[in-house]
Formats: C-alpha cells, sequence, structure tokens
C-alpha cells in the first residue's frame, strides 16, 4: 500500500538525525511493509548465516533446552515474528503451560497467536502488546508460573552496549526469579564472512538500507536522489560491530520540509549497528545486568551462539 501523507514523527526524527554529526538515524524506520519484506528476503540469502545457522543449532540443542525448563513454565517470547523457531522449543518442551509472545505490533502478535492456538491447543497463549525495551508487566494469568525468556536473532546485537544491558535488566526483572532466558547472539568472526552477511551479491540488504530514503521520500517529504547514495556494510573490529551506512556518492543538499542539509562526498547516513560477542564478554554484558551465563552452545563455523542465562 502508498501511503502519501507525511509522518510527523519520521520526518522529525530524520531531521534530527540529518542534523547531527556525524548523521545516524534509529532502525526502526526501515520497517515500513516494503522493509519488512526485504528484511524476510535477507534472511533467505545465502550469505546472511544467523537465521539458519541458528534455527540449525536450536533443532540440535533442543532436547538439552527442554530439560532445563521446569513443569508448567511459560515461555515469554520478545518479538513475535520468529515463530518457526519457537516451534522449536514447544515440539521439545510439552512441559509449558503457556505462550506469552511480546511485540509491539498488534498485527503481528495477533498472527503469531493464531499460528500457535491453532497448533498447540494445549498451550495457552497469552500476547502482551507492548514495547519490550520499556518495562511493562507479565499477563496475570501467568504470574507464579516459572518463566523461560527466549529472544532469539542476534536481536540484542542491535541495541548498542548500553541498550543491550537496559534491556537484560528489565527482562530480569520482568520474568521474576524462578526464571532462565534462552538468547541467540552472533559471535565475533572473519572480516569477510561477516561483510558479506550485510552486503550479499544479489543487493538485498543495498535494497534493505536504501529504501529508509525511498520511504523518507514517500513519507517524510524529503527528496533524496537514490542514484546519489549507496549501502556501504563495515567491520569495525574495534568496538566488535558491523557498522550499516548510506554513503553519499557526491557532495549534495537534502531538502525536507524546507530546510536544506549538505552532504559532503562520502559522508555517510549511519543507520544500523550489528554488534557480535566472544563467549566471554557476552558473560560479562550479563553479569552487569544481573544474569549468570549458565549453558551456552556455539555452533560449527560461521559460528553462532545460543546462551542460557539464570538468576545469580
Ligand atoms: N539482528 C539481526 C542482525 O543484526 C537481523 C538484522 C537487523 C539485520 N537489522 C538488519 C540484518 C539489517 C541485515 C540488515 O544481523
Amino acid at each position: 500500500m502508498q501511503d502519501t501523507s507525511i509522518n510527523a514523527s519520521f520526518r522529525d526524527d530524520l531531521i534530527e538525525a540529518l542534523r547531527r554529526t556525524p548523521k545516524s538515524i534509529s532502525p526502526k524506520w526501515f520497517y515500513d511493509e516494503r522493509g519488512s519484506d526485504l528484511f524476510e528476503a535477507i534472511t533467505a540469502l545465502p550469505e546472511y548465516y544467523p537465521t539458519r545457522t541458528e534455527a540449525t543449532l536450536l533443532a540440535r540443542i533442543a532436547p538439552e533446552l527442554a530439560a532445563g525448563i521446569p513443569d508448567g513454565a511459560a515461555l515469554v517470547e520478545f518479538g513475535s515474528g520468529a515463530s518457526a523457531k519457537t516451534r522449536i522449543l514447544l515440539d521439545a518442551a510439552p512441559q509449558l503451560s503457556a505462550y506469552v509472545p511480546m511485540d509491539i505490533s498488534v498485527e503481528a502478535l495477533d498472527a503469531a497467536a493464531r499460528r500457535i492456538n491453532a497448533d498447540y491447543p494445549a498451550l495457552e497463549v497469552w500476547p502482551v502488546a507492548g514495547d519490550f525495551t520499556h518495562p511493562i508487566s507479565l499477563p496475570d494469568e501467568v504470574a507464579g508460573r516459572p518463566t523461560v525468556g527466549f529472544f532469539p536473532g542476534s536481536t540484542i546485537g542491535n541495541f548498542g552496549r548500553d541498550g543491550a544491558e537496559v534491556f537484560l535488566r528489565t527482562v530480569r526483572t520482568l520474568l521474576g526469579e524462578r526464571a532462565s532466558l534462552i538468547i541467540g547472539a552472533d559471535i565475533v568472526k572473519d572480516r569477510a564472512t561477516l561483510e558479506r552477511a550485510y552486503d550479499d551479491a544479489a543487493g538485498v540488504t543495498a535494497a534493505f538500507n536504501l529504501n529508509l530514503l525511498e520511504r523518507a521520500n514517500r513519507e517524510a517529504g524529503a527528496d533524496f536522489d537514490l542514484d546519489a547514495f549507496a549501502h556501504r556494510a563495515v567491520w569495525n573490529e574495534a568496538l566488535e560491530r558491523i557498522e550499516m551506512h548510506l554513503v553519499s556518492l557526491k557532495p549534495q543538499v537534502v531538502r525536507i520540509a524546507g530546510q536544506a542539509f549538505l552532504f559532503g562526498e562520502g559522508e555517510t547516513l549511519h543507520t544500523e549497528n550489528s554488534h557480535k560477542f566472544t563467549e566471554a564478554g557476552f558473560e560479562a554484558l550479563a553479569a552487569a545486568a544481573g544474569w549468570r551465563l549458565g549453558r551456552s552452545w556455539i555452533s560449527p563455523a560461521p559460528e553462532f551462539a545460543v546462551f542460557v542465562l539464570n538468576p545469580p
């Protein structure tokens, strides 16, 4: 669907982003309908190893994960798009009594709840709509049950160091004392593998990144010249993160709501970070947020980890 009306909060955010030095914007604006479709396509790319590596690892370790899940526990998933991975756990752990998908998108939540309800009739499903990066609470219906959090996809890596710690602390409070958290995290590895994963040969990740500018033209009244910007993904080894940028191919002026923004040649708009972890680094991050690292599994190369966190 084409929406030609001005999205004022996107426009205001964009103007602020372009005033900053260096220019940077929140990745949340990637996910309009086209952005969400492109993201789906990224997860199936040959170069983009995390999705399939994590799913394969989860399937292999499911019996071990299930053995650590108490009778009657509630499975609480943060971001409920990944129902394929959820099913791996639900199939392996029939002792789960309830599934609590949490998502900011009510449509995504309804779809997930309906799919799971249909296929797991014995399981209670209590969806929670809300932003799980802010303190929220569990539904009253699951109060008193042991909880198992589930956060696959290495989305923790998109939060930044401070954001990741705040998230883990929020989840620690939300899940209570009889809790564990099963979390997927991509592992630090060689530059070539990482940069290829975020700059595929078919150009899908480039289209995903550039869609932000197309969306800005459509919804924020901007006049970005799409041919004058290029996708760039670079491994920042010191900060252990892939950075996605949109790089200006020439000196140019972009106009939004009567304001002009200058881009120098080679200047970038920083659009996202994807942090990678070492096991020791993740353990330290978890400890800072009030969790103890329990078991961990790391796949064969390209390495991807599943960690189980527990209260200390
Ligand atoms: N969390 C995943 C990652 O960082 C998925 C993801 C988020 C992603 N934003 C992305 C993948 C942008 C490619 C491009 O890898």
